[in-house]
């Protein structure tokens, strides 16, 4: 038993250097830390072999990514290993099939979309900017009406209507948006669910209105 343990730190302790000094800057993630981290911020993930030399030559710009939005209310830079064993099913689940894979996630959407775009700094730069760092902060009909909260029209009005709406008839909605959600269909269609979905468990945190009148 005690050989066991002995064994176990060991082991430990020789991996925890290596796998901090091929980590970079952005944030690593495995399975017990990924659902959490595309759930509350969108999330632009590079899955990568530490051996690959794509991925290498991508390294610093990935960092850079990383470093510029490190305080970001909205937006965290991760990467998988797909080389370490327990990360192997998230990078099967994923679909990676070379190295490196760029995906993106929005809005609690655990099943990402493909990053199609150019892979040099300013492009992922330009990406990150316009599509990633911004969520829609669920509040108020007036502080979502504020520039500050990155909400756009059709999420405002869609808060709005579900506003008036009591919890019981917004949990239905939950409950058929949870349905959809793992269907196939186009990744527009699929934003737009998770987008609702986001507002609906924001409004039952900030109160929803109704209920209180
Ligand atoms: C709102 O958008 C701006 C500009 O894209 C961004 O800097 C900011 O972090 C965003 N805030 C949130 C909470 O999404």
């Amino acid at each position: 038993m005690t050989m066991n343990k002995s064994v176990a730190i060991f082991g430990v302790l020789l991996v925890a250097p290596l796998a901090s000094r091929v980590a970079g800057k952005s944030v690593e993630l495995n399975p017990s830390t990924f659902e959490e981290a595309v759930h509350s911020k969108n999330a632009f993930v590079k899955f990568y072999a530490p051996w690959c030399g794509h991925c290498k030559a991508l390294a610093p710009d990935w960092d850079a990514l990383a470093v510029k939005y490190a305080a970001s209310p909205s937006l965290v830079i991760g990467s998988v290993n797909c080389d370490a064993d327990e990360n192997k099913n998230l990078c099967q689940e994923n679909g990676v099939s070379g190295y490196p894979t760029l995906k993106f996630f929005k809005d609690g959407n655990t099943e990402g979309e493909s990053y199609q775009g150019g892979r040099n700094l300013e492009q992922l730069f330009r990406f990150a900017e316009e599509e990633l760092d911004k969520k829609c902060v669920v509040g108020t009909e007036e502080e979502m009406n504020d520039e500050k909260s990155n909400c756009s029209d059709k999420e405002k009005e869609f808060a709005r209507k579900m506003r008036s709406k009591t919890s019981e008839e917004r949990k239905v909605q939950i409950d058929r948006l949870e349905k959809m959600k793992g269907g196939s269909m186009k990744p527009e269609l699929k934003s737009w669910i998770f987008q609702r979905l986001h507002i609906l468990a924001g409004l039952e945190t900030v109160g929803g209105g109704n209920d209180e009148l």
